[in-house]
């Protein structure tokens, strides 16, 4: 950072004025107005588009943190990590209606991210929702924002080493989005113990557990800081609090010069983040009618047996 007082009378900006307002810039990539919006059009797209909610037929959309909280969540962060490392992406672990994901994280962001989520419901809606962001109709903005988002079906840790497996170190992992509210408290050990042991170069926490909470789940990396905002949320009276943790893996301080190989798994999901819009609009289609097809067939074998 450069200290360099403005020379008297001079209009110019300070080196010290450009250097904070590079840093201002360098950790949002959308204004406040922007990311209001995108979240706000995301909804009203969503209830436009589909006649089920998160909770079923006429369901609304519950436990989303509001966008206003979430501006403030994300300009805390230095984000500089997604310019360093093109291959970095965030994971969105209970990923409910896919919004925190698509839009603060996709659109606000620019970060790539994986979203697991155990309700069957919630999860065909976040499909739905990211299958109708990416087809023509909204236009390239949306499309290319819902490309950058995986959705995968499952509970938990289980789901977790299904996905990137419990033998190579995940490298480009870089943020752990975790509102985490209602989750047994022996999965939340699990995955903190799995982020623990592979995941070396993880950087940002965001979850509804403090410091205290978090260490005494059995988080074992070291937290440089911690910040918290409150607010409420959406279509609901309750307010909720998200707690971000800048931290650093150990590992990652004892393998500083040792380049870590990218595991098969991990490399399989950057590849499909490098993919078109199109190309990732029609895999989720498919994914979507097959949820579908289960659906109903879970719905006359039960039918059947009544
Ligand atoms: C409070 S919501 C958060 C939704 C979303 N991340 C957001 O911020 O808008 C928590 C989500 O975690 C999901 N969940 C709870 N236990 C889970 C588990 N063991 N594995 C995966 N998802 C889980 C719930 O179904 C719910 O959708």
């Amino acid at each position: 950072m450069f200290y360099s007082l403005p020379t008297a009378g001079s209009n110019e900006p300070s080196l010290k004025q450009i250097s904070i307002f590079s840093i201002i810039f360098s950790r949002m990539t959308l204004g406040k107005d922007d990311f209001y919006m995108l979240a706000k059009e995301m909804r009203a797209i969503a209830s436009k588009s589909m006649d089920f909610g998160t909770c079923g037929i006429g369901g609304g959309v519950d436990g989303e943190v509001c966008s206003s909280t979430f501006y403030d969540v994300v300009k805390s962060l230095d984000t500089e990590f997604i310019k360093i490392d093109e291959d970095a992406w965030g994971i969105d672990i209970g990923s409910g209606s896919g919004v925190a994901s698509m839009a603060y994280f996709n659109g606000g962001m620019g970060l790539n991210m994986i979203g697991i989520e155990c309700n069957e419901q919630r999860f065909r809606y976040c499909l739905s929702l990211q299958s109708i962001l990416l087809g023509t109709s909204y236009g390239d903005k949306f499309s290319q924002i819902a490309k950058k988002s995986q959705f995968f079906e499952g509970t938990g840790f289980k789901r977790l080493i299904e996905i990137l497996g419990v033998t190579n170190p995940i490298v480009h992992l870089k943020l752990l989005y975790w509102f985490r509210e209602g989750w047994n408290p022996d999965d939340i050990r699990a995955i903190l113990d799995y982020v623990n042991r592979l995941v070396i170069n993880l950087k940002w926490i965001i979850c509804d557990m403090d410091k205290e909470k978090l260490l005494n789940f059995g988080f074992k990396g070291h937290i440089i800081s911690s910040v918290q905002f409150s607010g409420s949320m959406i279509k609901s009276s309750n307010s909720r609090t998200l707690h971000v943790h800048h931290v650093q893996m150990h590992s990652s301080a004892s393998t500083t010069r040792t380049v870590h190989a990218v595991g098969e798994r991990e490399q399989i999901l950057l590849a499909n983040f490098r993919k078109s819009a199109e190309e990732v609009h029609s895999q989720v289609t498919v994914a979507l009618e097959l949820l579908l097809i289960r659906s109903d067939n879970s719905k006359k074998d039960r039918a059947a047996s009544l």
